[in-house]
């Protein structure tokens, strides 16, 4: 599905330094260190910048941005950079290549909620072993993201992530929320529940704020930890204003059944 392409330099530096982080492992372990940008958008930059910050964590990385619409694919060409940088026509299948990273941002956003499970299993049916995709959606300047971890197993986590120092509540991160689950934040559902849970550990957290709003999303996601939500990543992720929770926390509940 061919959209307007919008896009922005360093929009996607919050998810990006994420997959550094949790995808350095399987980077090193790889032979080939490849790495896909899928749906890179009306310019290329976004794909340049995964290749430059992800050269930190692997110098031979190699990014292929795919993009479905002809046109993009040629007007990135003068920002390529063989072989480290390429780009190609592809969707879904990957353009048959065997990735051990896609992130896949603001791309499933304007397909159904019924399309998005088909995406990922056939994106993660092309990974290679212990390889991830990442798939979510942020705003314009990528001040509040929220992305999916999914591999060979299906979805494994929820991150939400926001810029802290122009973070009013972290409610805003609901209308960022990730295809899956955007539809499905509505009391009665988990993911709404866990919004809440991050919202009163925000607001009770208001006199830390004094002391940067770091400490206060620090005290936030404590609380929500506290409360028995499966939080995955620790403090120093958290300084970040990340939080990770386990996916099965909040998976969207099944409809109720008639008898
Ligand atoms: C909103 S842009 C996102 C650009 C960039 N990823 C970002 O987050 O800034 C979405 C892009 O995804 C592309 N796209 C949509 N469906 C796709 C698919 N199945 N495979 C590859 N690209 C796709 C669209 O053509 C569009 O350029």
């Amino acid at each position: 599905m061919v959209t307007r392409g919008t896009t922005n330099p360093n929009r996607l530096r919050r998810v990006d330094n994420w997959i550094a982080a949790h995808a350095a492992g399987a980077l090193h372990d790889a032979a080939d260190p490849l790495v896909i940008d899928l749906g890179y958008g009306a310019t290329p930059v976004t794909a340049v910048e995964l290749r430059a910050r992800l050269a930190r964590v692997r110098p031979d990385v190699r990014v292929v941005g795919l993009e479905i619409d002809p046109e993009r694919v040629a007007a990135a060409e003068p920002a390529a950079d063989p072989p480290l940088l390429t780009f190609a026509r592809g969707g879904f299948e990957l353009a048959g290549l065997r990735p051990v990273v896609v992130r896949a941002l603001n791309v499933l956003r304007q397909y159904d909620e019924a399309q998005v499970a088909p995406a990922w299993a056939t994106m993660t049916a092309r990974l290679a072993p212990g390889g991830l995709l990442v798939e979510g959606t942020c705003d314009e300047l990528g001040r509040l993201a929220a992305w999916v971890r999914v591999d060979h197993d299906g979805p494994r986590s929820l991150t939400l992530a926001a810029r802290l120092s122009t973070l009013d509540t972290p409610a805003t991160l609901a209308e960022r929320l990730p295809k899956a689950l955007i539809h499905h934040n509505v009391p009665g559902q988990p993911v709404y529940d866990l919004l809440r849970a991050l919202d009163d550990g925000w607001r009770d957290a208001a006199p830390y704020a004094t002391f940067g709003a770091r400490q206060r999303w620090r005290r936030a996601v404590a609380a929500v930890k506290t409360g028995g939500w499966p939080v995955l990543d620790g403090p120093a992720r958290w300084r970040l204003g990340e939080l990770t929770v386990a996916w099965p926390a909040v998976a969207p509940s099944m409809p109720a059944k008639f008898p």
